[in-house]
């Protein structure tokens, strides 16, 4: 009953182009579960050994995509498959509200791979992903000031098939090695991008 009452209420005030449908404030209580992985600065995923993504300043509708991924298990990992198994629409669209808020930092991460031979090597992905990796499209997940190591992980498991997605599939095909770290280490060394989540 009351849900519906707040379902009404939000596709009032729905402003064209604006992600209105979470709520930032619940989404910040939600997120607590969520802070001791994405909320320190540099935390590595266990096994194996890559860092854990930055989502803060991320697209809302892009993380509303990711999260649904996970609890379907059509994109898979243990540890977010257990955080997004319980979680209502609600929820996601509350942190995705939450998350996206974050403003792009001045970041500078260290990477093994050469970012200028990325940024040449990544002229074809600024279409989407925005030149530098910032994209103002919400369609298209920001890559910039992304931890290298997470950026390489995922080409890779486009490539393999683990992840599946029809336009990333076929892009990380066409890569060697070699291409995906060194477009890795030129997202990941923007002047400004993704943050950790964090208040
Ligand atoms: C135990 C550590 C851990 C916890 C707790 C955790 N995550 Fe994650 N999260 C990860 C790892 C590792 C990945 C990358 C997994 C992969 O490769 O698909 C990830 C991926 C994500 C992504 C996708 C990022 C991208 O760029 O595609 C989102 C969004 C996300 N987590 C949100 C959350 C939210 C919201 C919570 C709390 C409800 C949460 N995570 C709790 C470790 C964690
Ligand atoms: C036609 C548009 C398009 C182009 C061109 C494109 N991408 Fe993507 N990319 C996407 C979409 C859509 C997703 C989200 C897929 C998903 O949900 O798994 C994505 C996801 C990614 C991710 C995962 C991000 C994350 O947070 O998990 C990486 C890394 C990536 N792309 C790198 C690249 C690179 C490198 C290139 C160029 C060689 C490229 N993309 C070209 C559309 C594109």
């Amino acid at each position: 009953m009351w849900g519906l009452m707040a379902a009404g209420l939000a596709g009032a005030l729905i402003v064209p182009g604006v992600n209105a449908a979470g709520d930032p404030e619940a989404g910040k209580t939600k997120f607590y579960t969520c802070e001791g992985c994405h909320g320190v600065a540099g935390y590595t995923n266990a096994y194996p050994t890559y860092h854990v993504p930055r989502v803060g300043g991320q697209h809302a509708d892009y993380v509303v995509s990711a999260l649904k991924a996970y609890r379907s298990g059509q994109r898979k990992h243990g540890s977010m498959l257990g955080n997004a198994a319980n979680m209502s629409d609600r929820d996601i669209e509350d942190i995705a509200a939450y998350i996206s808020r974050f403003r792009a930092i001045n970041v500078k991460l260290p990477v093994t791979g050469n970012p200028a031979v990325g940024q040449g090597k990544a002229e074809s992905c600024g279409g989407c992903h925005g030149e530098d990796g910032n994209t103002t499209d919400p369609n298209f997940p920001r890559l910039a000031g992304q931890h290298e190591s997470y950026l390489i992980k995922s080409l890779h498991d486009y490539k393999s098939g683990a992840r599946k997605n029809p336009i990333m599939n076929g892009i990380a095909e066409g890569l060697s090695e070699e291409d995906m770290k060194d477009i890795s280490a030129y997202y990941a060394s923007q002047k400004k991008g993704l943050t950790i989540v964090e208040d």
